[in-house]
This record gives structure tokens, C-alpha cells and sequence, in this order.
């Protein structure tokens, strides 16, 4: 089934984690290093800015919420789009892939919301390719939920969306998967970059 993990291609790098562990600011670093050294590094991320994407977001600044399968039928789409468009071209080009969330985010989010993560991972698979490293930021919701106020100034979050994430972590703290690397999302944004980047270069080498 996952035969194109087997065809000559770059490598392909997720960062996933909770809301507010600075996986975006990583997922940047590590593409802006890679290119500084002369790699050809592709940062994108999911939602898109496409169609779909932008469907998703403005949903999540709406009153009321999608339904669970709503939700997950536009996560389908956007990424369908993206991996055709943008994630499957730069791998066959060889390029090294930086994505800031993939479908380990959709098995959180919306098992999250009830539906089976397996299941939502059987249907990503058969159509996504599968990352050679997922660097996982661990953080406590608690702390996530802390520096999302602090960082964004945004509204304090209320307890359903507490428990919403720690149901979230909760998925992600389940996977097994070989290519995942947990990193402590505590660690000093430097030493953050340092310790990600050890994972990406054991990739690069073939460790
Ligand atoms: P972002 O903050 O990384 O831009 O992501 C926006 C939100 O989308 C975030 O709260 C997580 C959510 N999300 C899902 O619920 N399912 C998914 O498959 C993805 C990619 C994101």
C-alpha cells in the first residue's frame, strides 16, 4: 500500500504538536537552516491558503462549529490539493519537505472530536505520503493554553477548550509510529532548533 515511500524522492518532515509549542517558528527555522546550507528546503503548511483551507479557517473564527465530519472532509480536501500540488512535486523533485501540521494533526484534532483516529489515518494514507520524520512537540495544556494568552493576547481560552486539547494530547501522546521524534517543547527556542535539528541531520544521513 505504501509503495511510494519507496520511490526516489527527497525527504519529507512534519512538525506536529498542540497549539502554542512554537512548531511554526521550528518548522521555519529548520527550513531556513537546511537552505542556509545549501539544501533545497520547501516550508509549507496545513490548512492551506487554498480553497478549503480557507474555508477551515474562517469556520474556526465563526460562531458555532463544524460537525466533526464536516471538519474532516475539508481537512481531506485541503490536503488532498496540497500533498497533489505542492508536498508530492517537491519530494519527486528531491526536495526536503518542512510541513507545519499533516494528518498526525487531523487523527488529534478531530479523533479529538470523537471520530477514530485509526480510521482517519487509514484514509490519509491511502492518498498522502508518509513523512520520513515527525518531530512532535510535547507541552503540557496547560502551558499551552498560558502562552497562547501571554503570546497572541488572545481571550483566555475557557475550560472546554482545556479539556478539548488535553483530549488532543492525548492522541498524540498515543502514537507509535518510528518516525516520530518527541522534543520537550519547554526547551529554550534555541536549544529547541538543536535538539530538532539532531533529528533532521540522522535523516539527512541516513542514521
Ligand atoms: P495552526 O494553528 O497550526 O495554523 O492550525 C489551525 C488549527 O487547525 C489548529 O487549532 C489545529 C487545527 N487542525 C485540525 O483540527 N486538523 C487538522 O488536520 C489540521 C491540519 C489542523
Amino acid at each position: 500500500m505504501n509503495s511510494h515511500r519507496h520511490t526516489p524522492r527527497g525527504f519529507f518532515i512534519v512538525v506536529e504538536g498542540i497549539d502554542g509549542t512554537g512548531k511554526t517558528t521550528l518548522a521555519r527555522n529548520i527550513s531556513r537552516r537546511l537552505e542556509s546550507r545549501g539544501f533545497p528546503a520547501v516550508f509549507t503548511y496545513e490548512p492551506t491558503d487554498g480553497p478549503w483551507g480557507k474555508m477551515l479557517r474562517r469556520s474556526f473564527s465563526a460562531p458555532g462549529r463544524l460537525t466533526p465530519e464536516e471538519e474532516l472532509d475539508l481537512f481531506l480536501k485541503d490536503r488532498k490539493d496540497h500533498v497533489k500540488k505542492v508536498v508530492s512535486p517537491s519530494l519527486e523533485q528531491g526536495k526536503i519537505v518542512i510541513c507545519d501540521r499533516y494528518y498526525f494533526s487531523t487523527m488529534a484534532y478531530q479523533g479529538a472530536r470523537g471520530l477514530n483516529p485509526e480510521e482517519i489515518r487509514k484514509t490519509n494514507e491511502m492518498f498522502a505520503p508518509i513523512p520520513d520524520l515527525v518531530l512532535l512537540l510535547e507541552l503540557d495544556p496547560e502551558a499551552a493554553i498560558q502562552r497562547i494568552r501571554e503570546n497572541r493576547g488572545q481571550l483566555p481560552d475557557n475550560f472546554e477548550q482545556l479539556e478539548y486539547l488535553k483530549r488532543v494530547t492525548r492522541v498524540f501522546k498515543d502514537l507509535s509510529d518510528q518516525s516520530i521524534a518527541r522534543i520537550d517543547a519547554e526547551l529554550p527556542p534555541q536549544e529547541l532548533l538543536n535538539s530538532a535539528w539532531q533529528r533532521v541531520s540522522d535523516l539527512l544521513v541516513g542514521e
